[in-house]
C-alpha cells in the first residue's frame, strides 16, 4: 500500500513513478480517498517536473480504466474518429464526417459540448430542431453500420476520473501541461473505442498551445500514447491564429458547414477538412497515397455524395433533412449589426480567443458548463487575414438576440481586429503530420 504523501513527494522531487503508483493516484482520487489538497499538490508537482513517456502513458490508461469503454467491434471496416483540441469557428467534424462516410469508411464519434470561448460540435448539431444528440450504444452501432456515421455526445461513463482531475487542474491552474492535456484527451479517444484516431492540434492564439514547439510536442506525445495502446495515431498541427472559415456561432458554423458540403467551402477551412480526411483514409486503408485520397474527397463534394450523406445522418439522428436546404430559416437571432472598419488598410490579424468570446457574451457559447446557449447567435466575419477593407466597410457581421449584449460584441470584434498598411501573408493552415 502506498502513502500519497510519498508519492507526492517522489514527483516533486522529478523521481519517476511506477505504474502501480499512477494506478493507486488515479483509483484514490476517483473513489474519493485521495483529497482534493493532495491531489492538486500532485499535479502542481507535475506541472513543474513534467512525466516521462512511460508515466504519461500509464496515467492515461488508469484513467480510461477508471470508467466505461465503447466497444465497437460489432462495426464492420476500420472506424475512425477525429478529434481537436479545440478552437474557434471549428465545425470540421460537420464537413469530414459526411466526406468519410460517404467513402464508406465508418466514422463513430463522440463529441463534447463547448466551453468558454471554444465551440462544441454536439451543440452545433442541435441547431437542428429534434436532433438526437444522446443515443443508445446499440443505436450508435446500428448506425454507423447500415448509415456509416454516428456522431454523438457522451452516454456512457468514459474516463471518470479524467473528469474529477481536469474539474481539479481547471481550478488550480494546471490545465497547461502537456503529459496531462495528452493523457486527458486521450483517455477519452482510448475509451471510445475506434481503431484510428486523427488528432487536429490546434496551435495559435485562439488555441491551447500558442507556439508551435509546444503543439508539436503534444502531438508527439498523444501519437506515443496510441502507439503504446496499439491504436493508429496520427496528429496534424494546425493553424489557430484566427477563426477557421467565417462563421462562429453553431446555426451559423452549421450553415456554412452545409454551403462547404456543396463546395462552397471557405479555403482556410477546407485546407484543414483535407489535410484531416487524407489522413483518415489512409488510415483505414481506403486510400493508399494523400493524392488519391485528396481526390477520394473532392469526388464526394462533387458528386453531391457528401451532401447527401448529410442530409441522412440528420435524418436517422431524428431532425429533418429539409433543414439541410433551407437552414437559414432557422436562424432567429432578431438583431443584424455589421461592424464597420474605422480607416482603410488590410487586415493583419485576428485575435481568434475575442472572436469566440464575443459569440459567448451574446449566449453562442457558455462561461461554465451549465449555461444554456443560444444556437442563432453569432458572427459572420466578412474580412479576413491579408483581406484589404476600406473605412465604413463591414469587417464582421453580428448576429444577437440582444440589441446591448450586440454592442458590446461588437466593441469587442473591432478590438481584435489589427490593421496594417501592407498585406500580410497568412500563416500556412496545415504546419506539420505527426505519425
Ligand atoms: N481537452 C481535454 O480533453 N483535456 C485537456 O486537458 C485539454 C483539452
Amino acid at each position: 500500500m502506498f502513502r500519497m504523501y510519498d508519492l507526492i513527494e517522489k514527483k516533486k522531487n522529478g523521481e519517476e513513478l511506477t505504474k502501480e503508483e499512477i494506478e493507486f493516484i488515479v483509483q484514490g482520487y476517483t473513489d474519493g480517498s485521495i483529497y482534493d489538497y493532495q491531489m492538486s499538490a500532485f499535479l502542481m508537482a507535475v506541472y513543474f517536473n513534467g512525466m516521462t513517456k512511460q508515466e504519461t502513458f500509464e496515467l492515461t490508461m488508469a484513467m480510461e480504466a477508471s470508467g466505461d469503454t465503447l466497444d465497437l467491434s460489432e462495426i464492420k471496416g476500420v472506424k475512425v474518429d477525429k478529434h481537436s483540441t479545440g478552437g474557434v469557428g471549428d465545425k470540421t467534424t460537420l464537413v469530414l464526417a459526411p466526406m468519410i462516410a460517404a467513402l464508406d469508411v465508418p466514422v463513430a464519434k463522440m463529441s463534447g459540448r463547448g466551453l468558454g470561448h471554444t465551440g462544441g460540435t454536439i451543440d452545433k448539431l442541435e441547431a437542428f430542431p429534434g436532433f438526437l444528440t444522446s443515443l443508445p450504444e446499440e443505436t450508435f452501432i446500428q448506425n454507423v453500420n447500415e448509415h456509416k456515421i454516428a456522431v454523438a455526445g457522451q452516454t456512457k461513463n468514459l474516463a471518470p476520473a479524467d473528469k474529477k482531475i481536469y474539474a481539479l487542474r481547471d481550478a488550480t491552474a494546471c490545465v497547461n501541461s502537456i503529459p496531462l492535456i495528452a493523457s486527458s484527451i486521450m483517455s477519452k479517444k482510448l475509451a471510445s473505442g475506434a481503431d484510428g484516431i486523427c488528432l487536429d492540434v490546434k496551435v495559435g492564439s485562439g488555441a491551447f498551445m500558442k507556439n508551435e514547439a509546444d503543439a508539436q510536442c503534444l502531438a508527439k506525445t498523444m501519437v506515443d500514447i496510441g502507439t503504446f495502446a496499439n491504436k493508429k495515431v496520427v496528429a496534424v498541427l494546425t493553424n489557430m491564429d484566427e477563426p477557421l472559415g467565417n462563421a462562429v456561432g453553431n446555426t451559423l458554423e452549421v450553415m456554412e458547414a452545409i454551403d462547404s458540403l456543396k463546395g462552397n467551402g471557405p479555403k482556410d477551412l477546407m485546407e484543414v477538412v483535407f489535410a484531416l480526411g487524407s489522413q483518415m483514409l489512409l488510415m483505414a486503408g481506403r486510400a493508399s497515397s494523400e493524392e488519391e485520397a485528396n481526390k477520394l474527397l473532392q469526388s464526394t463534394i462533387d458528386s453531391g455524395a457528401a451532401y447527401d450523406k448529410f442530409k441522412e445522418f440528420v435524418k436517422i439522428q431524428g431532425g429533418n433533412p429539409e433543414d439541410v436546404d433551407h437552414m437559414e430559416s432557422l436562424l432567429s437571432a432578431k438583431v443584424v449589426s455589421d461592424v464597420v472598419a474605422l480607416k482603410d488598410g488590410y487586415v493583419a490579424k485576428i485575435e481568434a480567443e475575442q472572436i469566440g468570446h464575443a459569440s459567448m457574451i451574446m449566449g453562442g457559447g457558455r462561461a461554465s458548463k451549465e449555461d444554456d446557449i443560444d444556437l442563432s447567435v453569432g458572427i459572420i466575419l466578412r474580412k479576413k487575414v491579408g483581406d484589404f477593407v476600406k473605412a465604413n466597410e463591414p469587417i464582421a457581421t453580428v448576429y444577437a438576440n440582444d440589441s446591448s449584449l450586440c454592442e458590446k460584441a461588437k466593441e469587442e470584434i473591432l478590438d481584435s481586429y489589427q490593421f496594417s498598411d501592407t498585406k500580410t501573408q497568412g500563416k500556412p493552415m496545415v504546419i506539420k503530420t505527426i505519425k
